[in-house]
């Protein structure tokens, strides 16, 4: 591989934060922040593709944002509907394969539905693998493993000699190399409970840009700031 193909960024991760501030900042309701936002998912994926990103990993719907009003969560709950009802057919035909992160058991049946649909739909393709984190939290994430280690345990299946990259096996990411870029949008400075594990070594990014204003340029510098990084892992910096 060459030094140019190493420092490309392979797993971008991306925290749509901002919707909200977005849609008052023009007076709207906090929904229309959210509809721009799903619609916005369309343009950055295909973007993220056409830019060389294998694999984008988008926070959705967080384990903490139940406690938002029955109306706004309701809301965002029919727009997997809508994204998916409306570019569906435009995924599959550029090769995209859907993947889901989180609880989806916790969500509307319909909303169910409607993500496992993508998943299957899309399931033989190779593309881009865009990943939708909903209802996801990574400490529950975490947790989650950790359960099912100890019952492989328990069950004979494991032994105790577990490293991390036998630990990985147990996340929801399983599939997925780590995550090489991080951007947050909307000018916010944390993490709130993505990708803990797998962002252990990525490079991160903080934009101010609201989600729904988060275009290909934006990305675009964002991709070649990280090209510029020089990524040491612990090691001792390039000479
Ligand atoms: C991100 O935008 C979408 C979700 C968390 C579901 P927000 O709704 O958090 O927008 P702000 O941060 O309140 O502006
Ligand atoms: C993080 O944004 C979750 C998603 C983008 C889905 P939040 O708006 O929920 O995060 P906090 O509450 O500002 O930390
Ligand atoms: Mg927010």
């Amino acid at each position: 591989m060459s030094t140019k193909e190493e420092k490309k960024c392979r797993h971008l991760a991306i925290i749509m934060d901002g919707n909200g501030r977005w849609a008052k900042a023009q007076g709207k309701p906090r929904t229309a922040g959210h509809l721009a936002g799903a619609d916005n998912v369309r343009t950055i994926a295909i973007a993220a593709d056409q830019l060389g990103v294998k694999y984008l990993t988008l926070y959705a719907f967080s384990t903490e944002n139940w406690k938002r009003s029955e109306q706004e969560v309701n809301y965002i709950m029919k727009l997997p509907g809508m994204l998916f009802g409306k570019y569906m057919q435009e995924f599959i035909d550029r090769g995209f394969q859907l993947n889901m992160i989180g609880e989806l058991d916790r969500l509307p049946k319909e909303t169910q539905k409607v993500l496992y649909d993508a998943v299957e739909r899309s399931k033989m393709n190779d593309g881009l693998h865009l990943t939708m984190a909903v209802n996801y939290g990574s400490q529950r994430e975490i947790v989650l493993a950790a359960r099912k280690y100890a019952k492989d345990v328990l069950e004979g299946k494991a032994d105790l000699n577990l490293e991390a990259e036998g630990f990985e096996k147990y996340l929801m990411t399983k599939d997925m190399p780590n995550v090489d870029l991080l951007i947050r949008t909307s000018g916010e400075l944390r993490i709130s409970n993505y990708l803990l594990w797998q962002i252990a070594y990525a490079e991160l990014e903080f934009v101010p840009e609201a989600w729904p204003a988060f275009t290909p340029e934006v990305l675009d510098r964002c991709l070649a700031e990280f090209e510029g990084r020089d990524r040491r892992f612990g090691g001792v910096k390039n000479e």
